[in-house]
């Protein structure tokens, strides 16, 4: 049980199952004691709310990056296309719309702090130690190494780096995300947590 989660939370358009929102919300919840909490890929805003509420108790921030033009995937023609996400006027995909609208439906506007841009354009300037890092960005594996190289050195001893859409078998998904995970793992700097369905957790030594 998760207080203030909204009501119609299955009705927000995203990618985590429930098992997943969950872990990362209790995740968070550690975390984010430690300072702010970073997430790439925010989409319409599902993942951000849980990480939220979870930084909320601890008067915390949440980075919710992400460029909102859509991965590969949710372009037109592709698998995950959305095509109410679409602005046919631009020829773009464009989420911040939506996940405006539910930041402030969940009332964490004064939480979550939305980065629109790359990811790469973020880092660049990025100084700031972060408690926790969620990548759940692009899936492709320039994109995921690119992430991984970008903010897995900013989360701080102690923290968390939390991966979306893990599969060992190739049969089940793309293997980017596992790949960088792999890389974690053999980074010697991090502890492997486990997976929670397709989540992986790992804690910075
Ligand atoms: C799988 S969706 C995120 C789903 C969300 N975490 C959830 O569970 O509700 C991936 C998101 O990553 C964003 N994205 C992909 N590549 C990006 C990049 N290089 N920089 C910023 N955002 C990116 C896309 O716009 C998309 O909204």
């Amino acid at each position: 049980m998760i207080p203030d989660l909204p009501d119609h939370i299955d009705q927000i358009k995203g990618f985590l199952a429930e098992d997943e929102a969950l872990a990362l919300y209790q995740h968070a919840a550690h975390a984010s004691a430690l300072g702010p909490v970073l997430e790439i890929g925010s989409y319409c805003g599902k993942s951000t709310i849980y990480l939220g509420l979870a930084c909320r108790g601890n008067n915390s921030t949440v980075f919710a990056l992400d460029h909102h033009r859509g991965s590969e995937e949710h372009q037109q023609g592709e698998f995950f296309h959305d095509p109410d996400l679409y602005d046919a006027g631009e020829g773009v995909m464009d989420t911040f719309k939506e996940f405006r609208r539910n930041i402030r439906a969940a009332g964490l506007d004064d939480v979550v702090v939305p980065l629109v841009s790359d990811s790469e354009t973020t880092a660049r300037q990025w100084q700031t130690p972060l408690a926790m890092v969620f990548i759940d960005g692009g899936h492709s594996l320039d994109a995921a190494l690119s992430d991984y190289r970008c903010w897995a050195s900013h989360v701080m001893r102690g923290g968390i780096l939390a991966i979306h859409d893990l599969f060992a078998d190739a049969h089940q998904g793309g293997q980017a995300p596992y790949a960088i995970y792999r890389m974690a793992v053999a980074s010697g700097l991090f502890a492997d947590l486990g997976q929670v369905n397709s989540l992986g957790i790992l804690r910075r030594l």
